[in-house]
């Protein structure tokens, strides 16, 4: 049992930065990483070339002075993005999101008519840009535990069909329909996993209490689903890799009648990894899933400088202050005994 593991630096290829002084606040939390794929859910949202740059430039100046870390941007997709917008973030953003309008935290100028955006896919398609899908429909009489599975019936499916040329990443997924989807797929579509999805299912949102630093989109679900979430993580398969969705959110938007989506993983999340793949029996399996596989989809150079992570005394972190109210650091109901050596 070795105390020590060394990993190419990490791409964490879906997350949330936030921006003023929560960016301020967390952009440090994340600065092991190589580079992250950053999401664009501002309010108002990141929806033109020029505010992806003037996004990226505020993530730079947020960084500790000297962090090697990379900001790759995307675009928020909207009812009103047109082709010729896709033509102008060329080189600027390497994907665009889809959210489904009103799926999740700051989506309200998400997409309505996924099949009217077709043209703005197929020109994504042409240029290589990555589509970035949060897989939830809306319908008000579908389930939140199912609105992944219909997402990717009804929605997924079919945009696959009318783009096939299109490559997708199925984000942060939540259920073994989602798992069981990637792995059907001949080729062009990849999924995420976060770290909280791998840790907690919805008794540790639900049992004892109603526990809301567990709560996110999608929802957490089964103990069989994590389980085969933990398999795919686990297994090497190339198909899968890392992406936080750490989400923050401040305790009083968080604790408050109408609770916030979001955890906030990014200081916890490298040793929650180690955590998982040790007990799977498959660390060999933990850098491809954090650094290569990944990279490979996007198209992008794998990282070659190293971090090492080092066995260390339980610990928890305090929640971060903001001017706004404190930012908690998910829990993930087991001690914390890794940590990146040297921070
Ligand atoms: C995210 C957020 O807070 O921006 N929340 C979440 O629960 N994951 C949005 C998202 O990725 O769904
Ligand atoms: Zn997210």
């Amino acid at each position: 049992m070795s105390d020590t593991i060394t990993l190419h630096r990490p791409d964490d290829l879906h997350l949330h930065l936030r921006d003023g002084a929560i960016l301020e606040a967390v952009a440090a939390a994340s600065a092991d990483f190589a580079r992250a794929i950053i999401m664009p859910n501002l309010v108002p949202p990141v929806t033109t070339a020029d505010t992806i740059a003037a996004y990226r430039t505020r993530i730079e100046a947020a960084l500790p002075k000297g962090a090697a870390f990379e900001p790759l941007m995307t675009l928020y997709l909207t009812d009103d993005t047109t082709p010729e917008t896709i033509d102008a973030i060329d080189g600027v953003a390497i994907a665009a999101k889809l959210y489904p309008a009103h799926a999740t935290t700051n989506s309200a100028s998400g997409v309505n008519d996924i099949e009217a955006l077709t043209p703005v896919l197929e020109r994504m398609a042409e240029r290589g840009i990555l589509l970035l899908v949060h897989g939830e429909v809306t319908d008000h009489e579908v389930d939140i535990f199912d609105r992944e599975a219909v997402f990717l019936e009804r929605v997924l499916d079919p945009l696959r069909r009318r783009v096939p040329s299109l490559k997708v990443v199925l984000e942060h997924i939540s259920s073994k329909t989602g798992i069981d989807y990637v792995k059907s797929a001949d080729s062009g579509l990849c999924g995420t996993i976060t770290a909280h999805h791998l840790v907690i299912d919805r008794n540790d949102l639900l049992v004892g209490g109603i526990h809301p630093y567990n709560y996110c989109l999608p929802i957490v679900k089964r103990a069989r689903d994590r389980e085969a979430l933990v398999e795919a993580a686990t297994n090497g398969d190339t198909r899968f890799f890392f992406g936080s969705d750490s989400a923050p959110h401040t305790d009083p938007k968080k604790l408050g009648p109408c609770g916030a989506a979001g955890c906030f993983t990014a200081p916890v999340s490298l040793p929650i990894l180690a955590h998982v793949f040790e007990e799977a029996g498959a660390l060999q399996h933990l850098d491809p899933f954090l650094s290569r596989h990944g990279a490979a989809f996007y198209g992008i150079a794998p990282a070659e400088a190293t971090i090492t992570l080092e066995r260390c005394e339980p610990y928890t972190l305090p929640p971060i202050p903001t001017p706004d109210g404190p930012i908690a650091v998910f829990d993930p109901g087991f001690a914390l005994t890794w940590r990146v050596a040297g921070a």
